[in-house]
C-alpha cells in the first residue's frame, strides 16, 4: 500500500470516529433534556410516567400551546373569553372531562399522554385565568 493510501484510511477512520461521538454526545444530551424538552420533541413515550405535578403553566408550555396559542383548528385561545365563555358554560368539570377524553380536533390529553387528571386541569385554569 501507498503512503498516500494509508494516509486516506487513516483519516476516514478518525473521521468516522470523531462522527460517532457526535452521535452519542446528541444521545446523552437528549436524555439529560428535563422532561418538558423531550415532549417537544415528540418523544413522550420516553419521558417518564411519573414525573410528578407539573404546573399549568408547564404543561401548557409543553403540549397545548401548539395549538391554543394561536387558535389552531378552532382551539379556544389562551386567556380569550368569546373561545372560552361558550364552553364554560357547560360547567368547568365538562370542559376538563372534554380535554381529558378529546372533543373534535382536540386530541385526548392534548396529546399529553403522561399528563395526569390534575395536570390537565391545572393547563386549563392557566388559559382561562383572568377570564
Ligand atoms: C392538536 C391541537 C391541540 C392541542 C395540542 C391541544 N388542544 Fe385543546 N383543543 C383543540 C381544539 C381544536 C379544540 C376545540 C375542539 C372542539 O370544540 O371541537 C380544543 C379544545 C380544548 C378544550 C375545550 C373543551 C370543551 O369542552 O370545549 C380544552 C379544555 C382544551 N382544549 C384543553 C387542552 C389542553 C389542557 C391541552 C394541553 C395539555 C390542549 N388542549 C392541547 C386543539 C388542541
Amino acid at each position: 500500500m501507498k503512503m498516500k493510501t494509508i494516509i486516506a484510511l487513516l483519516a476516514g477512520v478518525f473521521v468516522s470516529a470523531v462522527v460517532v461521538a457526535q452521535d452519542n454526545n446528541e444521545d446523552i444530551a437528549k436524555r439529560i433534556m428535563p422532561v418538558g424538552k423531550v415532549h417537544v420533541a415528540g418523544a413522550q413515550a420516553a419521558a417518564a410516567a411519573d414525573a410528578g405535578p407539573r404546573s399549568g403553566s408547564d404543561v401548557y408550555n409543553a403540549s397545548c400551546v401548539a395549538c391554543h396559542g394561536a387558535g389552531v383548528l378552532g382551539a379556544p385561545k389562551k386567556g380569550d373569553a368569546a373561545g372560552w365563555g361558550p364552553r364554560l358554560e357547560a360547567g368547568f368539570d365538562t370542559v376538563w372531562q372534554n380535554a381529558l377524553n378529546g372533543k373534535g380536533a382536540m386530541p385526548p390529553r392534548g396529546t399529553c399522554g403522561n399528563c395526569s387528571d390534575d395536570d390537565i386541569k391545572a393547563a386549563i385554569e392557566f388559559m382561562i385565568e383572568g377570564l
